[in-house]
């Protein structure tokens, strides 16, 4: 196992009417921007209770927040943090609106000229201004996590930002919010996670017994969950699990004291950035490529999955790691998920080229766990994937 640190600040308060809390966590004298995104929350009664929750609070709002949060609609709601002096930003939605609400509590705090910087230098956001979420989407860990990704539209550009400063101080998380919540989304959130825990699990073996059985017991609800969640997403014990799988699929935990490959996000991110594409969808059309392009080196890690995760225990190790792969597609499948590029535009010509081109230009020249990708070998993975 690897040396590690291990300090997670954010406050879980999980369960059935539990938004009403808000309140308690919140400074009395605070002044609040709600940041929201396209209007779910005023369908499904989460902005009521929030409202409700807040009556005794001064409260701003902004809304509008897209999927993929873009940076030209959240310097607008930089403006208002600024005019309205906002001491406390309160996110109640998806990782998106979440991301955004992260980029916002740093951008209000950054020195620098332009908050662009943050995301294009790769700069860490210790000091931000404190933020809470009333988490509506379960998908991303955005909800217990220091991350965000954001996209500028103008350069197609979708980049990471991070750093101790941006954990929320608490988040609250009701998986009744996931009664409404579209198939293809509960579909997106399912297969996010499950990539989120194969990014910190399928490298190597280093001995971390505990994190790798973590990791496969994420998987394995997740597995369980799926056709519950899908046929009946007011189903409270299937919603439940599926929510806090996500949550403990990214919030540190199983990566501590293990290698991270991540290519995966990585690439996936330039088809969302190109294409409009889901997030998680992009997951699924890269990983079954990049696993069998780094076959020999994942090989170990993917036959214990095989093993441990779907219960493949005839044939050697090479046949088992195969099967593991096409099991993966196979559940991806049976989400509604398609894994090929070419499912989702037929204008996918030259895409791998250009993914390579770009990781080149910024310097990308050694991905995943060995940090030893470089972008000749993401252009094969990509052309992989079409
Ligand atoms: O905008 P509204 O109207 O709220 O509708 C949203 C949106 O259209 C809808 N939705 C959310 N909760 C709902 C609901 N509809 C009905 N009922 C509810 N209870 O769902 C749609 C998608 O929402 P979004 O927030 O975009 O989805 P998700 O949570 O999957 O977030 C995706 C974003 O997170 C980033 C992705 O790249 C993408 O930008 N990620 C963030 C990560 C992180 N911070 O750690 C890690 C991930 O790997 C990922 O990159
Ligand atoms: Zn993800």
């Amino acid at each position: 196992m690897l040396n590690f640190e291990f300090k997670n600040p954010t406050k879980i308060i999980f369960g059935k009417d539990q938004i009403g809390k808000l309140a308690d966590e919140i400074p009395a004298n605070a002044k609040i921007l709600l940041l929201y995104g396209g209007g779910s929350i005023k369908k499904n009664g989460v902005y009521e209770q929030v409202q409700n929750a807040l009556k005794n609070f001064e409260v701003l709002e902004f809304g509008g927040i897209p999927a993929n949060p873009e940076y030209e609609v959240l310097m607008e709601a930089l403006k208002v943090i600024k005019a309205e002096n906002i001491t406390f930003l309160l996110a109640v939605g998806g990782g998106s609106v979440i991301d955004g609400t992260k980029f916002l509590a740093a951008a209000a705090r950054y020195k620098g000229e332009d908050p662009w910087d943050i995301l294009k230098n790769a700069v860490r956001t210790t000091d931000a201004m404190p933020f809470g979420t009333v988490l509506t989407l379960p998908a991303t860990g955005s909800e217990m996590n220091s991350s965000s990704v954001i996209t500028r539209k103008s350069t197609q550009e979708k980049l990471g930002m991070g750093g101790t400063g941006l954990f929320p101080v608490f988040s609250i998380l009701d998986p009744q919010v996931v009664q409404s919540v579209p198939q293809r989304q509960l579909a997106n959130g399912i297969t996010d996670a499950f990539m989120h825990v194969l990014e910190q699990y399928m490298t190597y073996p280093i001995g971390a017994a505990l994190q790798d059985r973590f990791a496969e017991s994420i998987l394995q609800t997740l597995v369980e969950v799926a056709p519950k969640i899908m046929a009946n997403p007011a189903d409270y014990e299937a919603a439940a699990n599926f929510m806090w799988c996500c949550t403990m699929a990214l919030n540190g935990l199983i990566q501590k004291g293990v290698p991270g490959d991540w290519a995966v996000h990585q690439m996936g991110h330039e088809l969302t950035a190109q294409y409009g594409i889901d997030h998680a969808r992009t997951l699924a059309i890269i990983a079954p490529s990049h696993y069998r392009y780094n076959f020999e080196s994942k090989r170990e890690k993917l036959a214990q999955y095989g093993k441990r995760v779907w219960g493949i225990n005839e044939g050697d190790t090479d046949a088992i790691a195969k099967a593991a792969i096409y099991k993966t597609e196979e559940f991806f499948h049976s989400l509604g998920i398609d894994t090929k590029l070419s499912d989702y535009t037929p204008d996918y010509n030259g895409t791998a080229q250009k993914i390579s081109e770009r990781f080149a230009e910024r310097g990308w020249r050694g991905l995943g766990e060995h940090k030893r990708l470089s972008p000749d070998d993401v252009e094969k993975i990509v052309a992989m994937s079409y």
